[in-house]
């Protein structure tokens, strides 16, 4: 177990990984802004939310790197204004070029989930992907997200990993750690050197997450904050062990040594088993067991 850290290192160390991970981090992530990158998000929210989207005319993302939930939603038509937050100013800088390449427009401001610089009740629409188990205060995020909301809006968030779904998540990447030997030979790749920016980028990458949740406890802190009609739900099964095998795999090579038509299939292969979660696991089996969860709720229109 590594030292117990503070919540303001716990926001330095995020502000300093992500600004350094922001150059590379579309690539490293296959993060998507034309049709697949659309229909991936929209059909995110629509599971979040459990019926069709609306229309949001003030949005505000928290946590938005390099733009993957809101550009996307903009370019499918959901939200109107878009405002994204980010604690690194490195990520809200790849996502300006990004929107600027799409032709979007979108407002920037930095700023710690815990402390957002805007007004009360002024936004229809506050999301994240992928941020909430960075921050080290989650009631104190939540009570920011319920103050900026306008009566009547909507809280949605997707892609924090589940406690249980992350423990399960051990089993591939153990495999995968004991096989890379042997893949790399079959795929004659040099292995990767150990260099001192990787094991510092490893070290941060354990600081960085400072949650894992169960389905109940993302329920119970959206309750307490005020919100209502508290939906969690889970996503990626399949997909996700597929995902976490190959990126251990190809991390224990060098990146340029991977075959071209091995990265193809592991892409593949993951939006294939996305589908079979999607159809088949999703609706059947219990939220905790999935790796990512979603949570969608509403402020209520009278506090
Ligand atoms: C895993 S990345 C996800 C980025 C983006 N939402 C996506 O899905 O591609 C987490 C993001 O949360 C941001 N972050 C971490 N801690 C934060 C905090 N306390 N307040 C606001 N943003 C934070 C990071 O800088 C980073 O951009």
């Amino acid at each position: 177990m590594g030292p117990v850290l503070s919540a303001t290192e716990i926001r330095d160390a995020n502000t300093r990984y992500h600004d350094v991970a922001a150059e590379h981090y579309d690539s490293k992530w296959g993060i998507d802004f034309g049709e697949l990158g659309r229909s991936q998000v929209s059909a995110k929210v629509r599971k979040a939310l459990g019926h069709e989207p609306g229309h949001y005319p003030r949005a505000l993302e928290i946590g938005s790197g390099t733009g993957y939930f809101t550009l996307n939603l903009l370019r499918a038509g959901l939200v109107g204004q878009a405002t994204c937050s980010d604690i690194s100013a490195g990520m809200l800088e790849t996502l300006q070029a990004n929107a600027e390449r799409l032709g979007l427009e979108v407002h920037t401001e930095p700023a710690d989930a815990e402390r957002l610089p805007f007004a009360d009740a002024s936004f229809d629409l506050v999301l994240g992907h992928a941020v909430l188990h960075h921050i080290p205060d989650l009631p104190r995020a939540f009570a920011e997200f319920h103050r900026v909301l306008a009566p009547g809006g909507t809280v949605l968030f997707a892609g924090e990993p589940s406690r249980y779904g992350d423990r399960l998540a051990r089993i591939p990447k153990r495999f995968a750690t004991t096989v890379a030997p042997l893949w790399r030979r079959a795929l004659r790749a040099r292995a990767a050197g150990q260099s001192a920016a990787k094991e510092s980028d490893a070290a941060l990458e354990g600081v960085v997450d400072v949650h894992a949740f169960a389905p109940g406890e993302l329920a119970r802190v959206a309750r307490a904050s005020g919100f209502e009609q508290v939906r969690v739900s889970g996503e990626e099964l399949l997909a996700n062990w597929f995902g976490w095998t190959n990126r251990t795999l190809e991390a224990t090579a060098e990146p340029d040594a991977v075959p071209w038509a091995w990265r193809v299939y592991a892409y593949r292969g993951y939006l294939a088993l996305q589908q079979v979660d999607r159809r088949l696991l999703e609706p059947r089996l219990p939220a905790a067991i999935f790796y990512n969860l979603m949570l969608a709720a509403r402020k209520p229109l009278r506090s």
